[in-house]
């Protein structure tokens, strides 16, 4: 399995320069490595200065990088589009109430998943060292980034159970040509669901894979930072740096209206910098002059960004991230006396708002309206939840014994 770097930020921040800079500079360090884009504004190939087709190809002028970009549209899986039309009048004809047929059948940015899916299997079958990811925007790649987990939910509630039940239920009413449709709808729904598997398994592995956040130092970018960082170690993918993309130029002592432009500009930079304090070191890269097109620009922009460092670790690593370690169980005291607290490591704002409920042996945890369950330890499923806290590195959940489970 390659390392998987993925970038994302909002939408002409940088990520598809940054990503194709950090790319050619892998190559450059004798890596072998991939550029892909999944964001269906391809504009990978206009960065590089190449053309680009599906399958990855070498860049000319490059030292060894390869580049390929993923029409999300044309990779509608085999199966989707018709497997939609057969759900709905499946489920609809069947009757199936409780599953809205509706919802199941509209899975929105699956062909954005698909598209991860297939850097999934660039990664793991290709000879590549490292597959650098230039995403779509935050906020979808984070909802793409969450819907292999829902996705998995849905397929959980469909099958086995539902699987038998609906069969039977379409042999009651209507013809075996139905009962087929349905077995190959359903055999469809579990390859696709085998490769959404996959690929989160891909996504949350530490080891193989990490995400470059990009942001333009603008006001109220600190908040919407955080709020992203949040959502990212909710779904135990790790971050490994954070990127501010286009800071001004300092003029030194420079004088006149160019000058005292430029030194209002970037106090304001620096300004929007010094908020995001307590997120780790973040690297920063100038505002060119020209746009960083083609090899030779991007690799000036990777020495920047990278110095002489090797591009493939990272950053130090935020302080607040989760890095794989979300919960830590503590205790004092000893049978039914006993206190435990439940700490759940993420970057939280002020403001952020945080729902805490017990359900079953999860605890429901909704953030800013992103809810995850966290599977608890053994040791908690027999205790009573007592209280939580939160601060900006993460709540903590208190509990107790629950006499009535414990021995
Ligand atoms: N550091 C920089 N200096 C000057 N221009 C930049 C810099 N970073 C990006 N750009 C330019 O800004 C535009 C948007 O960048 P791009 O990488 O396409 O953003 P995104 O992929 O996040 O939408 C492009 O025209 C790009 O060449
Ligand atoms: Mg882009």
């Amino acid at each position: 399995m390659s390392r998987v770097l993925l970038f994302t930020g909002k939408g002409g921040v940088g990520k598809t320069t940054l990503s194709a800079a950090t790319a050619a500079s892998l190559a450059a360090h004798g890596r072998k490595a991939l550029v892909v884009s999944t964001d269906p504004a391809h504009s990978l190939g206009d960065a590089l200065d190449a053309r680009l087709g599906s399958e990855p190809s070498e860049v000319d002028g490059s030292d060894g990088l390869f580049a390929c970009q993923i029409d999300p549209r044309g990779l509608v899986d085999e199966a989707w589009g018709e497997l939609r039309g057969h759900l709905r009048t499946v489920l609809a004809g069947a009757g199936v109430d409780e599953l809205d047929a509706e919802e199941l059948t509209v899975l929105p940015g699956v062909e954005e998943l698909l598209a991860l899916a297939e850097v999934r299997r660039l990664a793991s079958t290709g000879p590549w060292e490292v597959v650098v990811v230039d995403c779509g925007p935050t906020a979808e790649t984070l909802r793409l980034l969450s819907l292999p987990e829902a996705f998995a939910g849905y397929l959980e509630r469909l099958f086995p159970t539902h699987r038998r039940v609906v069969r039977g239920l379409l042999a009651g009413v209507a013809g075996t040509g139905t009962v087929e449709k349905w077995d190959a709808t359903a055999d469809a729904l579990s390859r696709l669901a085998e490769r959404l598997d996959a690929l989160r398994t891909m996504l949350a592995d530490p080891s193989s894979c990490s995400v470059r956040l990009v942001l333009t130092p603008e006001r109220v970018v600190a908040a919407e930072t955080r709020r992203t960082l949040t959502a990212l170690a909710l779904q135990g993918i790790r971050v490994d740096s954070v990127i501010a993309n286009r800071l001004v130029p300092s003029p030194g002592a420079a004088r006149g209206a160019a000058a005292t432009w430029l030194r209002t500009r970037r106090h304001e930079q620096d300004a929007v910098l010094a908020e995001l304090t307590g997120i780790g070191e973040i690297r920063t890269v100038d505002h060119r002059a020209s746009e960083p097109v083609g090899v030779p620009a991007l690799l000036e922009v990777a020495e920047q960004l990278y110095g002489s460092e090797d591009p493939l670790p990272g950053a130090a690593v935020p302080a607040s991230d989760v890095r794989g370690s979300l919960l830590e169980v503590s205790g004092s005291g000893r049978g039914l006396d006993a206190r435990y607290s439940l700490r759940i490591a993420l970057p939280l704002a002020d403001d952020t708002e945080l729902d805490l409920a017990r359900v079953g042996d999860d605890l429901a945890l909704t953030v800013d309206g992103r809810r995850r369950l966290v599977a608890l330890p053994s040791l908690l499923r027999r205790c009573i939840v007592t209280g939580a806290e939160m601060d900006s590195g993460g709540v903590t959940v208190g509990f107790r014994p629950d006499p009535a489970l414990w021995r």
